[in-house]
């Protein structure tokens, strides 16, 4: 396992492998992290993984600075799990004199869901995930499900300016209690920590009503609001929407998905669940 640090030491490793597959994160890895990291392997010769905290999609006020950086232990999980380059440059690599003058920009639905509550979220990840591509030049890569809108985000850019990059989806990791895997669960107390199933488990119960017929979206979404509210959450937005395009839901669509954020604690955390039938 090699770790680089640089621009120019990643692209003369890059010129020797074939076919490479890319798997951005953030670090503080976990199963959700590495089960990404197995889909790569199975789609490409090597294995990069980038551990890099973005600064440009983080908001005022957002958690940037408390972020956990925990390079020592990913470097050894990633190990384990067969990666073979970890790609973690400095900020001053990536953002030289803390500039970046062009930015990629996403349509309208960087300003729903979580873009509402997040300006300029998306244009921060649509930026540091085009120059991750254009540095590692990834045959493939591989986003996790639990990002919803983030993976739409990335399908649409690739599609829409040509990038010749294959974008794999991996389903979410979860904890037995139903809590999908996230490195901001470490923000969670004890309490919050069990308390945060309910999350995932509102999500199913909406998936099960539509599954059996029920049709009433806005009930539905008002009725998951409603619930967590009364259990302490701050409700961002629990939306049914269309799978493939995020936009509103129709009732004949037939590929559907559920998703939410919503604040507990100190600690946004977010969610969905796809529903399928015929
Ligand atoms: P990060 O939050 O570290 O996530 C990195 C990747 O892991 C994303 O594709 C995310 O969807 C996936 N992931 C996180 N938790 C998961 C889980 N429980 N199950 C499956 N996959 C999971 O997303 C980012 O970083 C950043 O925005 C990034 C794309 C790296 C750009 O900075």
């Amino acid at each position: 396992m090699h770790l680089i640090h640089t621009i120019t030491e990643l692209r003369s490793w890059r010129q020797e492998v074939k076919r490479v597959a890319l798997v951005p994160t953030m670090g503080n890895l976990h199963e959700g992290h590495l089960s990404l990291v197995r889909t790569a392997k199975a789609h490409a010769h090597a294995v990069v993984v980038s551990i890099f905290v973005n600064r440009i999609q983080f908001g005022v006020g957002e958690d940037f600075d408390r972020y956990p950086r925990t390079l020592e232990q990913d470097v050894k999980k990633l190990t384990a799990a067969g990666a073979d380059v970890v790609f973690a440059p400095a900020e001053s690599e990536l953002y030289p004199n803390g500039m970046q003058r062009y930015f990629v920009e996403p349509p309208a639905i960087q300003n729903e869901l979580c873009g509402r509550s997040r300006p300029g979220h998306f244009r921060g990840v649509a930026t540091v995930v085009t120059k991750l591509f254009n540095i590692v030049q990834p045959d493939v890569a591989c986003f996790g499900k639990k990002d919803y809108q983030q993976l739409a985000v990335i399908k649409g850019m690739v599609q829409d300016l040509n990038m010749n990059i294959e974008i794999i989806p991996v389903e979410i990791e979860r904890a037995e209690t139903g809590l999908a895997l996230s490195s901001r669960n470490g923000y969670l107390t004890e309490d919050e920590r069990a308390q945060a199933a309910q999350l995932s488990a509102c999500l199913r119960n909406m998936a099960k009503a539509i599954e059996a017929g029920n049709r009433d979206f806005a009930a539905l979404e008002n009725d998951a609001v409603m619930y967590l509210q009364q259990h302490g959450w701050q409700v961002d937005y629990i939306e049914v929407r269309q799978a493939q395009t995020l936009t509103k839901a129709q009732i004949s669509d037939n590929h559907l998905v559920i998703v939410a954020a919503a604040v507990l604690g100190n600690t946004r955390l977010i969610d969905n669940i796809e529903v399928c039938f015929s």
